[in-house]
């Protein structure tokens, strides 16, 4: 089911409700607020050329730089908890373009609407007396959207490294090829490496932020990349719906392989970026999921405020 106009709250609606979410942390990004970048390339391996002209999908490699982050908005957070971590890469397309593709460690988005985000971070805003969201707040949520049980409750790996986890973004986009033929397609990042995850034990022997360590460590010693994996819809699947996955037997094919090699130069400039799911390339478009549509406006909030350091 689309938002309708009525039900379509504003952007800045939507990061108020995450600044309660989340406690605000001025000069900082509403979520994903720690966050770090590293220089990579992404070598295509030509199988998506016949579907879509994207630049970045036909042969010759690009360069990208990745960010990874965890997903709350305090730039403290600890990394031996099971939150999402994000993956927002940006490829730099020949001729001074650029793309985005923005994923985190859960397949399914826990609203089909912006209206529904909004009811499900009021509801885990924390309550004053405990400092800890309200968990029949929650419930009610679920209660009152049923279909979206899966989704609010996937629990995200704690991943051993950034390296050894999958990544999804989640929405559907729309391929076009040279001819105007269009395709619908999901993307996911596949570590090389395989998944792997630590239980709460382990985590909780980890140092806070572990996983930036071991990712600095990693690449000292071996390749960490991953295949960017892409499902291609059948008629009829649903495109506007991020909570919904397509069926698994769907076809996918391996777009290319990304390798992260070093830490990026600059730091601080790439932690002002908006990196953002919307900004895409000729023989790409967005699919008819208003969740999708609506993450534009919301990140160039965020960042218009943590710009100013609000
Ligand atoms: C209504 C839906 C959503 C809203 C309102 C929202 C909002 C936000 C905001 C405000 C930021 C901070 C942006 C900035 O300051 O640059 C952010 C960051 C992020 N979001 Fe979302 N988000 C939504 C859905 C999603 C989904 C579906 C995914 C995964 C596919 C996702 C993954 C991320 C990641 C990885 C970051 C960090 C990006 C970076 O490193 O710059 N978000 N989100």
């Amino acid at each position: 089911m689309s938002s309708t106009p009525a039900d379509l709250p504003t952007a800045q609606q939507v990061v108020d409700s995450m600044e309660r979410m989340h406690g605000l942390y001025p000069g900082h990004r509403r979520s994903g607020a720690r966050g770090v970048c590293f220089k990579a390339t992404f070598t295509p391996t030509g199988d998506a050329a016949g579907l879509t002209t994207a630049v970045h999908l036909q042969g010759p490699p690009t360069p990208v730089v990745v960010r990874f982050s965890n997903s709350e908005g305090n730039p403290r957070s600890r990394d031996t908890v099971p939150v999402a971590r994000g993956m927002a890469a940006r490829f730099q397309l020949p001729e001074g373009g650029d793309t985005d593709l923005v994923a985190m460690t859960v397949p399914l988005f826990v609203a089909s609407t912006p209206g529904q985000f909004l009811e499900l971070t009021e509801a885990l805003r924390p309550d004053p007396a405990t400092g800890a969201p309200d968990m029949s707040r929650v419930q009610a949520y679920v209660a009152a959207h049923p279909q979206l049980a899966e989704a609010v409750t996937q629990v995200p790996p704690i991943p051993v490294g950034y390296g050894t986890a999958a990544y999804w973004a989640i929405h559907a986009f729309v391929w076009t090829d040279a001819a105007g033929n269009k395709q619908p397609v999901r993307y996911r990042w596949e570590p090389e490496a395989g998944r792997a995850e630590l239980s709460a034990e382990e985590a909780a022997g980890r140092p806070d932020q572990y996983l930036t360590e071991e990712l600095h460590r990693s690449l000292g010693q071996r390749p960490v990349a991953f295949t960017l994996q892409v499902q291609l819809a059948e008629e009829d699947d649903p495109t506007h719906d991020p909570a919904v996955a397509w069926p698994e037997q769907r076809k996918e094919i391996n777009a290319g392989r990304l390798e992260i090699t070093a830490p990026v130069d600059d730091q601080d400039h790439w932690a002002a970026q908006r990196f953002d799911p919307t900004r895409l390339t000729a023989g790409t478009e967005l699919s008819d999921d208003p969740v999708l549509a609506f993450r534009a406006g919301a990140y160039a909030e965020s960042c218009r405020r943590r710009s100013r350091n609000r």
